[in-house]
Order: structure tokens, then sequence, then C-alpha cells
């Protein structure tokens, strides 16, 4: 009969830090579960130091060996903001891609070197753009007047603003993917059109010639994102090829030709939540690399000029399965022919099963050699149904039991909320170096921090609480 420790044996990918001691209680990064949730409380989003580190060198020397000029990965902080995150993969040498002052904050305060830095937004103010050139970061511009406020401030400053231009690329070749990732319905090509930013090569032709005879600003190349839409090489490689042919056309338009491409984040893993089925992915990030990179030099190859650096943004193939989030089981209750086990975590804590139908791995960490004879539904106890995972097989679960979700790192801290005004969890990094706090557990006072009740209401609330 399959047990937690028989199906972690099938699910392990090789940057995984997971295994389950002698006495059948899951380990991360070599720290058990139980001892975990005594030290810190429960529930605890674990993170192993060394799953970090593995995932950044793997995808960045898949991308080495695949581009014989210069490679600059970018954490994509907006996957997990955490700061100690971010300072560990500045300490293993990863640039970054941020959105707004907040994540810039991240940026910088995680120690990222500024030259290897891009700053993206659909909307960039004055302040951001200011704080780019004056940092030295490059802007991924996505509007046309970020062009003259960049102009304006490299005149005012005296320092160069280097830009990209995003682009919006929607090769046919895209169609050819099924678009059920996406919730627009239709189309790859039309949820691009929808949902994605940047100027289409027709557009940004008119942009380049701005930037290039504009004093103070310096055109470095250009960059897509399409996201994540399927875990085929193959899509990888219409993506890469769409720039490259873009890269083309507007240097035999502009004259241009660029010093770097941004070919943005996406990039898919093995074992993954947005897969929206527990199997694994068969294809590795070695294969979307070559993939990627070989179409890109294809479709670059007929300008005939110096290979550009390739930059890239990855951020849930380096955080995703870092995480773990442990929570403990509370009430248990069977009616209506079905069994439920709540846990102290929510859907609040994994905002993507709401918004795109995640599916998450659960193993039950502390009975890690019982059988799993039971079929039962894990549930948060908000008011939402937040149905952690339907028809699980797990063991008998009681009150204080503990639970594991797997890939947790990956847009979960950073959509959590606090619904139902429950504070958020913790976070623990642990590894070779012990377990230490790397974000303490909110409060119900941080829940309410940043309220206030009017003076002339305070006097009727306090009258009432005294009652
Ligand atoms: C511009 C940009 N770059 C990078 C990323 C990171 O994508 P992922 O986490 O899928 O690698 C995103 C995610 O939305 C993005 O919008």
């Amino acid at each position: 009969m399959e047990t937690g420790r028989s199906l972690l044996s099938r699910l392990l990918v090789p940057s995984d830090r997971l295994d389950v001691s002698p006495a059948g209680m899951l380990r991360i990064g070599g720290h058990e579960a139980g001892s975990l949730l005594r030290d810190f409380g429960s529930p605890l989003v674990v993170v192993a130091e060394e799953t970090l580190r593995a995932n950044y060198r793997r995808i960045r020397d898949a991308f080495v060996a695949n581009w014989p000029a210069a490679v600059n990965v970018m954490y994509a902080t907006k996957a997990n903001s955490t700061l100690a995150i971010r300072a560990l993969l500045s300490d293993e040498g990863a640039g970054g891609d941020c959105f707004g002052l907040g994540e810039l904050h991240a940026t910088t305060t995680g120690g990222t070197d500024p030259a290897r830095v891009v700053m993206n937004g659909s909307n960039k103010g004055r302040e951001e753009i200011a704080e780019a050139i004056r940092l030295g970061i490059t802007i991924n511009v996505d509007g046309d007047d970020e062009i003259d406020m960049a102009g304006e401030i490299a005149a005012a400053t005296g320092r160069e603003a280097r830009l990209n231009l995003r682009l919006k690329l929607m090769p046919e070749g895209l169609d050819g993917f099924s678009a059920a990732f996406f919730k627009t319905g239709g189309t790859i090509r039309e949820a691009v059109r929808r949902q994605k930013w940047g100027f289409t090569p027709e557009a940004a032709s008119g942009l380049v010639r701005r930037i290039l005879a504009r004093p103070g600003l310096r055109l470095r190349g250009y960059s897509v994102h399409l996201g994540r839409f399927s875990a085929d090489p193959a899509a990888s490689a219409v993506v890469a090829a769409a720039l490259g042919e873009a890269a083309c056309r507007l240097h035999r338009e502009t004259g241009a030709w660029p010093a770097m491409l941004d070919i943005g984040g996406g990039w898919p893993r093995q074992r993954e939540p947005e897969s929206r089925a527990p199997e694994l992915n068969a294809f590795a990030i070695e294969e979307h690399a070559a993939a990627a990179c070989g179409a890109l030099r294809a479709a670059l190859a007929p300008a005939g000029q110096a290979l550009p650096e390739l930059w890239l943004e990855p951020g849930r193939y380096i955080v995703g399965n870092a995480s773990v989030l442990l929570a403990t089981v509370g009430a248990v209750k069977r009616d209506a022919g079905l069994a439920w086990a709540h846990v102290d975590a929510s859907t609040n804590d994994l905002m993507r099963i709401e918004t795109s139908q995640s599916w998450y791995h659960l193993l039950p960490a502390s009975r890690m050699d019982d059988p799993l004879d039971a079929e039962l539904d894990l549930v948060g106890g908000t008011c939402i149904p937040s149905v952690i995972g339907a028809r699980r097989a797990m063991p008998v679960l009681r009150r204080g039991d503990v639970v594991a979700i797997l890939d947790a790192g990956m847009y979960a801290e950073a959509i959590s909320n606090q619904f139902n005004s429950i504070p958020r969890p913790a976070s623990v990094l642990v590894g070779p170096a012990g377990a230490e706090a790397i974000r303490r557990r909110e409060t119900i006072a941080d829940v309410f921090a940043t309220h206030s009740i009017p003076e002339r209401l305070r006097r009727a609330a306090g009258m009432r609480a005294r009652a």
C-alpha cells in the first residue's frame, strides 16, 4: 500500500531537499517538520536554502551551455519577495527583475548588482524611472511617455538612462499550443494580445528611432515576457524565434542592433502546481534552454551581427519547490459521505488555488509510513470554501498531525492575504546552517496596524466595548 514515504520517492526532483526520518517524519533540508513547528509555530513556510541555490545554478548552467555570449539570470522578485531569498540569490550572483518601487527595494536591500537588474512595469511613474536611472538599472520601457520621462531625468541629472523596449509578440506558432492556461478563452495569440504588455514590432520601430535620437538615452535591446503557457520546449522556441525575428526586423528598419535580449520568465518545472495535475512534466529546463537558444540564434543569424547578451527573468523556476508550507490538523469532520480535515493554513496562503486552479501535492508529514488508506478533503478554516486538496489519499488524520504542502514557494507568500483577519505565517530558512527565522509570524495587531477609527466613532466604540 502507498505511504507518504513511497509517494514522496516518486515525486522527488533533483533539487528537492526532502526526506523521511526513521521515525516516519518528513524532513526539509535535514530538519524534521514536527520540531520546526515546535520551534517556530504553525502554520510555517519552510524554505530550503540548498534547493534555491541548486535551482539557480541549474537554470544558469542550462542557458550558459547553450548561449555563446554572456548570460544574466535575473530572479523575478514578484514570485517571492522575501528579503532573505533575494539576498541568498544575490550571493549566488543572480541579477534581478523588479516591478515597481517595492520590488526595487527588495532587490537593492537583497544586495543585487544594479548592472544586472531590469525594471518592469506597464505604468511606471517618474519616481520609479528616476530611481532606476540613479542606480544604473535597465528599464524595460512599456509606455512611450517613459522615453520622455527618462530623457528629461537623464538631462537633469547628467546620468545615462539604459532602456530596453518591451515587445508584444504574437507569432502564429503560439496557436499550436493549448490556451487552457490563460483564463480568457480563445487562442493564445488573443490572450497575449489582451493580457501581455509591450509594443508590437510595428509600434516599436518609431520608438527605437526616438530613443536613438535623444541624448542621454541608450538603447540596450528588447525584452519579451509571454509567461508560462505550456511545459513543452517547442513553446519556448516559438517565443525565442519571434524575439530574434523582431530584433532583425527592427535592425533593418532602424539600424539598431541590440546589445542584449531579455527573454523573460515563465520557465516551467517538472513538478508544478500550475499544471493542475499530479503528474510530473516530461521536460527539463535543459531542453527549454536548448530549444529557446537554438531558435533565437537561428533567427538572429541572417543579420550577421554579434550575438547579444541573453538575459532572462525566471521566478517560479527558482523558488517554486524551495518552500514547503507546514500546517497542523485541527477539527476532522465526517458527514454527508465525505471527510474533511481542517488545517491552520488556508487558501489565504495559497491563492493560486483560487485564481489559477493550482494542484498541490500534499504529504502526511508526521505519519509518512502510515498507509494512505483514507480519502479526504484538506481544508482551511475560512468562510470561503478553502479547499487545499479535494479527495486526497491520506492516512486517517487526527488533530495535531502535521501536513506538508509542497511547492509553496512561488506566488504564494507574495499574494497571500489576511481574509477573516487571519495573520500570515512565519517563514524559516533551513539548511546546513540550521533553521533561521526570515519572516516573523504576523500578529492580530499587524492585521489592523494600518487602520484607524475616527475620533467621533471612537467614543461610541469604546463605550460599547466596555459595556
Ligand atoms: C515581466 C515578467 N517577468 C518575469 C516574470 C516571472 O515569471 P515566472 O515566475 O513565471 O518565471 C513575470 C511573471 O509574471 C513577469 O510578468
